[in-house]
């Protein structure tokens, strides 16, 4: 189990490792945070450099409170939050966000409620390949009931950026082909995607950031692996409605996580997630049966 399990993540850490060499202008997609790689691995052979990282060190980082290190995880995970939050609020099959870089972040205690980070990132738009300094503002509740993190940012020359008329022509072909869409393995083994699945690779990016926006805590950092499958459901009403397999990278504890997503996107309307579930043990149901 343990030796299966090392080459399942192996093989999705490949996945994820290749996307940067090939995806030309999205390069800093997942590379986005290579520039620190002492701080966040995201390669394999940088992964393997994390496990050696100590327990205690991660612990203490958690906490830590006052002006931080910007290339430290505490300020890194906090910041991955504002990149998911744009993409699920403004993100478009022809505008994506990437964080760029941590300039300088605060982190504070807020009473007994949660703790709330000052951010100060550069934001880079893939597609048309903009960079912005952005201020951000991202508060982690505290409670017993786990509440999503509460994001603030202002970044208005990128999300100005008008993709209205390509999302209009995407949309009336999408609404219009009698064959509905579908795609599976964005990007495949060797990091590539084709030019006309794109923007499948894309919705599927802005759906799952509202998982990894969900999900995220001081201690996460999430990124976006793989599309495994989506497919475009019929709808009467007009809204596109797609059925997707997401696979995430969960970097801190090294996990690829897969959830199960039902969601619509419109020009006007942009990606709702209409239902979301994680798929347990993964590891063990990508094993072929009764090999034992
Ligand atoms: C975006 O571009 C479309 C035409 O492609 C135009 O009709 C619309 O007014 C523009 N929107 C903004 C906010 O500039
Ligand atoms: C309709 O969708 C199919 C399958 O994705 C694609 O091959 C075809 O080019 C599309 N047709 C138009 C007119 O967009
Ligand atoms: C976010 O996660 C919580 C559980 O932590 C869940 O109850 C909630 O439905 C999720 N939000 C969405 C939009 O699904
Ligand atoms: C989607 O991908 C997952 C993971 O690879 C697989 O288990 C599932 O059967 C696929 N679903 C479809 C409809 O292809």
């Amino acid at each position: 189990m343990g030796v299966r399990t090392v080459v399942v993540l192996a093989v999705l850490l490949g996945v994820t490792g290749s996307l940067g060499v090939t995806l030309g202008p999205e390069t800093t997609w997942n590379t986005d945070v290579t520039a620190h790689p002492n701080s966040v691995p995201e390669t394999v052979e940088e992964m393997g450099q994390k496990q050696e990282l100590p327990e205690e060190k991660v612990e203490e980082e958690v906490m830590a409170t006052g002006k931080l290190n910007p290339n430290h995880y505490p300020a890194q995970r906090a910041a991955k939050v504002v990149q998911h939050y744009l993409n699920a609020q403004y993100g478009s099959p022809y505008r994506l966000f990437g964080l760029q870089k941590v300039h300088s972040g605060d982190a504070e205690d807020v009473a007994d409620s949660g703790r709330k980070y000052q951010l100060e990132i550069s934001v880079h738009e893939i597609i048309s390949n903009a960079v912005q300094k952005c201020s951000a503002e991202v508060f982690f509740p505290r409670g017993e009931t786990p509440l999503s993190a509460q994001v603030q940012v202002s970044c208005e020359e990128l999300l100005s950026i008008n993709t209205t008329a390509q999302e209009e022509a995407l949309y009336q072909q999408y609404k219009t082909n009698q064959t509905l869409q579908s795609a599976q393995k964005l990007p495949d083994s060797y990091g590539h995607i084709a030019a006309d699945m794109k923007p499948l690779w894309h919705l599927g990016i802005m759906a799952s950031s509202h998982v990894m926006l969900n999900e995220s805590t001081e201690e996460t950092l999430y990124n976006m692996a793989q599309v495994a499958n989506i497919t475009q459901l019929e709808t009467e009403n007009d809204q596109l409605q797609f059925d997707a397999h997401i696979l995430l990278h969960e970097m801190v504890s090294q996990e690829i996580i897969h959830w199960k997503l039902l969601f619509t996107w419109s020009p006007a309307e942009g990606t709702k997630v209409l239902q979301m579930e994680k798929l347990p043990h993964c590891h063990d149901w990508e094993k072929p049966p009764s090999t034992d």
